[in-house]
């Protein structure tokens, strides 16, 4: 393994991180509670020290907590007013009998409300169960189904998504936006402004706080338990790594459909007092510009393909905005390429800090800090107080320099707690001991600096976005078209992966344009656009493995052009 990678020099200036080493040596993440209220006041929920303190404690109140605009709208909220607002939601939920523990699912485009709603969430001890805007009625019908929620927050053009009759414990269904002809959904926003405030349920800081389904090699989506005592991960790495200060505008672009849009898209930040920006709607490299510009933001933590759309529109966009104010940039999700870095450090005058971490860890794992070198092509160093190791499939750790298994010391304080209704599946990412294996390939120098590898385990990266190849293979499956289906990433300038599939087709098919279009199509609609394959090849026969599962080996030697001897 090559060891001459180009190097970014730490930057110098009065960063929250200032020495690594000495932070390693000294972190317990016990002593991070002390900065929360309920190390003193035995009292915990997300909710109160995300908002509610800021304004009972912080005096904070006045101070915005949310910049939403979708371009048609442009709404500012306080913290007093998040406060408020969530209050009363909550008192509407206890109203309707939902309680500590009760699940709620959260299925709304990015609005105000979806924020709101979050938190009212929080407030009542029950716990969210986040669905991206995007699912299709099969993905929603499978994760309201297994986390068994109760209720469900939704906007009227969502609403043919949820399948009421095939989900019978979910009573109630509570729509943001006016819908005079729904006769059975509750209106959100005049039970809300109608509503008292109860007070606060406290919890223990191992309840669940949300369940986040998230894809895997096999089988469906697990719904990963996260807990509110994850808060301690949080703030610290709120501090560190995205080095947030309380003049600071935030901008995690990220949806909160998935993890990163929960944790840092507003958890860690309205933790630290700081103000998120939320931009509603398509990804628009001109409205993203002018976002960064009309906020004045100063941390932007986003997503290399994002960054390369926003290269794709040239220098002459860029220069049409002023982004004076923007002072430390993440990325997370996808390998942060050299083109990237290079663009930005050209660009914005300034390098990108790669961030890796999973739905499963709960909070950035392995990162760059502005205190320490970046390596070209490094996801970085362990965050402090975490243990990380290239191990063998013993779990043996590795010399610097060989691939294995991305893998993390168990016990940190966001880590899942557990898979809802799977403690099996749970077990298994800790089946060696006392690793928790991410499922990742990656090495580390002789400096300690990691290097992402791709997945070991046939989960496929599109654009950041995590697709399991069995939902689409069984999707694809369920077409009387097709007899088998294998599916894989295949590389992509743009989008990092593309999910591509192999069918082979049922005896007297005949294949067609038409055929491609009504395939694509049932992924699309059935799950969700992001998992639909761009590109579909016909072959004769799916490879399979001696249990007869589809052998993700030879799809990968396939679509990567390798010799592999087995006939498509
Ligand atoms: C997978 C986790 C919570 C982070 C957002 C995605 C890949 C994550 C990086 C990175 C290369 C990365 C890994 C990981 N990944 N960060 N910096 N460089 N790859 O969360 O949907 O749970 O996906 O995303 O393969 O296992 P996720």
């Amino acid at each position: 393994m090559a060891y001459d990678h180009k190097i970014y020099r730490a930057l110098p200036g009065e960063h929250n991180l200032t020495d690594y080493t000495e932070a390693c040596e000294e972190l317990r993440f016990e002593s991070v509670e002390r900065q929360f209220s309920w190390h003193s006041t035995g009292r915990l929920n997300i909710a109160y020290e995300a908002v509610d303190r800021n304004v009972m404690e912080k005096n904070m109140g006045d101070s915005i907590a949310l910049y939403f605009s979708d371009g048609a709208k442009d709404i500012r909220y306080t913290f007093a007013q998040i406060k408020d607002l969530s209050d009363k939601f909550a008192a509407v939920l206890r109203k309707c009998g939902i309680k500590k523990g009760d699940r709620v699912g959260v299925f709304l485009p990015r609005s105000p409300e979806l924020y709101i709603s979050f938190i009212g969430i929080f407030k009542t001890g029950a716990v969210a169960v986040p669905l991206f805007e995007a699912f299709m009625e099969e993905a929603v019908k499978d994760r309201l189904g297994d986390s068994g929620a109760v209720a469900v927050i939704t906007v009227t053009e969502l609403l043919e998504r949820i399948p009421r009759e095939a989900l019978p414990g979910l009573k109630h269904l509570f729509v943001v936006n006016e819908s005079p002809d729904h006769p059975n959904v509750i209106h959100w926003w005049p039970e809300v402004e109608k509503s008292d405030a109860l007070p606060i349920e406290w919890v223990d800081r191992e309840d669940p706080m949300f369940i986040l389904y998230a894809s895997g090699a096999d089988g469906r989506a697990k719904g990963l338990v996260h807990v509110h005592g994850a808060m301690v991960g949080y703030l610290i790495t709120g501090q560190w790594v995205h080095d947030l200060k309380k003049d600071d505008v935030y901008w995690c672009t990220a949806d909160p459909g998935w993890i990163t849009g929960i944790v840092y898209g507003f958890l860690t930040p309205w933790i630290m007092g700081v103000p998120v920006v939320v931009r509603g709607g398509r990804f628009n490299a001109g409205d993203w510009c002018a976002t960064l510009a009309d906020y004045g933001v100063s941390v932007w933590y986003s997503a290399p393909t994002a960054f390369r759309m926003i290269m794709s529109g040239g220098e002459e966009l860029l220069k049409k905005y002023d982004l004076g104010r923007l002072r430390h940039i993440l990325s997370v999700g996808e390998p942060l390429t050299e083109e990237v870095l290079e663009w930005s450090l050209a660009n914005l005058n300034q390098p990108i800090y790669d961030t890796w971490w999973m739905s499963e860890t709960g909070m950035n794992m392995i990162c760059n800090y502005r205190c320490l070198d970046i390596k070209l092509g490094s996801i970085g160093r362990p965050f402090p107080g975490i243990g990380a190791a290239v191990v063998d499939d013993q779990g043996s750790i590795l010399p610097p320099g060989q691939i294995g298994n991305l893998a993390i010391r168990a016990g940190w304080p966001a880590m899942a707690r557990d898979v809802w209704n799977d403690h099996e599946k749970y077990e298994e990412y800790f089946k060696i001991k006392p690793w928790f294996i991410s499922g990742d390939a990656a090495y580390m120098d002789k400096d300690g600096w990691f290097y992402f590898q791709g997945r070991l385990d046939g989960v496929i990266n599109t654009a950041g976005e995590r697709v399991g190849p069995f939902e689409v293979e069984a999707k694809l499956e369920e077409h009387p078209a097709v007899d088998r289906a294998g599916v894989v990433g295949k590389p992509d300038q743009l989008r990092g992966e593309i999910v591509k599939a192999y069918i082979a087709l049922r005896e007297g098919v005949i294949w067609s344009r038409e055929l491609h279009d009504q395939l694509r199509n049932t992924v699309k609609t059935g799950l969700a656009a992001h998992a639909a394959p761009r590109e579909i090849e016909v072959v004769a026969a799916i490879p399979l493995t001696r249990e007869g599962k589809v052998d993700r080996r030879v799809l990968k030697e396939w679509v990567l052009g390798l010799n592999t001897g087995q006939p498509k």
